[in-house]
This record gives structure tokens, C-alpha cells and sequence, in this order.
């Protein structure tokens, strides 16, 4: 699979997870394992441009797919938009969904470069935060929408 622009084997067990491959196997630990039953989002990443949730897929099945995770967000080590949004407005408290919650923004944008308050609650509605920084997240995609040239 294409992992973040470079070519990577997939060299796991029969039953690892794409979450499992990403963390243990590649060391890509920006993606965040939590429930591990496709209920938090914390493990989202891209999957030929589709945000999923990392834990439910086997990493086997992603076999010639090409995979975006958080750590291809800040390209030269800088911060995106959407990124510099989330710490602007005080999105990000304890800091543990934010991966998730910035991989689901992202993929919203890419399809609604503008979105309504709204239509954020709705795209990341699948992406629990703990902190209860609800408010905060979604003002922070919406000004990066904003933002969105
Ligand atoms: S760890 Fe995958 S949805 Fe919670
Ligand atoms: S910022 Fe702590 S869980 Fe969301």
C-alpha cells in the first residue's frame, strides 16, 4: 500500500488491523487507538481519500491502497490550516481525538470547503472527544473552512 506518498509492504498477520499495521508495524502513532470498535473515530485515516475508522479494517484489505494519516497533515513539519484552526480556538484540551477529529475535518473540507456549523456536527459526528471540546472542534473547522482558498 501507499502509505502518506511512499510505498510500504504489508508484511502482518492474517487478522492485524490497518490501525494495527499503522502503529505496530510502520510507527505512525499520531493515529490513536482507543475503543477499537468503530465507535470513538480516534483511529480515522484516509483510505483512497475516505475517512474510516482504522480498527474496523484489516490491514490485508488495503492491500493497493493509498493511506493519508495525521502525520502527512503538517507537510515540512508546518502545521496545515485546519491544524493551526484547532489550536487557535482552543480546540484541543487532553489532545487524544484530536488525530481523528482532524482527519474527519479534513476529509469533510476536501468535499465541503465551506461548511455550516451544521454540516461540521453532521461530518464529524462519528468522532467522540472525552474533553467535551465539541463547541471548540467544530468552530475551529468551520474558521478553517474560512480559511479554504
Ligand atoms: S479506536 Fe477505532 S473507532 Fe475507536
Ligand atoms: S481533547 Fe481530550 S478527548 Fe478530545
Amino acid at each position: 500500500m501507499t502509505v502518506n506518498g511512499s510505498e510500504r509492504d504489508v508484511d502482518t498477520a492474517a487478522n492485524a488491523t490497518l490501525l494495527d499495521f499503522l502503529r505496530d508495524g510502520l510507527r505512525l502513532t499520531g493515529t490513536k487507538e482507543c475503543c477499537d470498535l468503530g465507535e470513538c473515530g480516534a483511529c480515522t485515516v484516509l483510505v483512497g481519500g475516505r475517512a474510516i475508522n482504522s480498527c474496523l479494517v484489516l490491514a490485508g484489505e488495503c492491500d493497493g491502497s493509498d493511506i493519508t494519516t495525521i502525520e502527512a497533515l503538517a507537510a515540512g513539519g508546518r502545521l496545515s490550516k485546519l491544524q493551526e484552526a484547532f489550536l487557535a480556538t482552543g480546540a484541543v484540551q487532553c489532545g487524544f481525538c484530536i488525530p481523528g477529529q482532524v482527519m474527519a475535518a479534513h476529509h469533510l473540507l476536501h468535499r465541503n470547503p465551506h461548511p455550516t456549523i451544521e454540516e461540521v456536527r453532521e461530518g464529524l459526528s462519528g468522532n467522540l472527544c472525552r474533553c467535551g471540546g465539541y463547541v471548540q472542534i467544530c468552530e475551529a473547522v468551520v474558521a478553517a473552512g474560512h480559511l479554504h482558498p
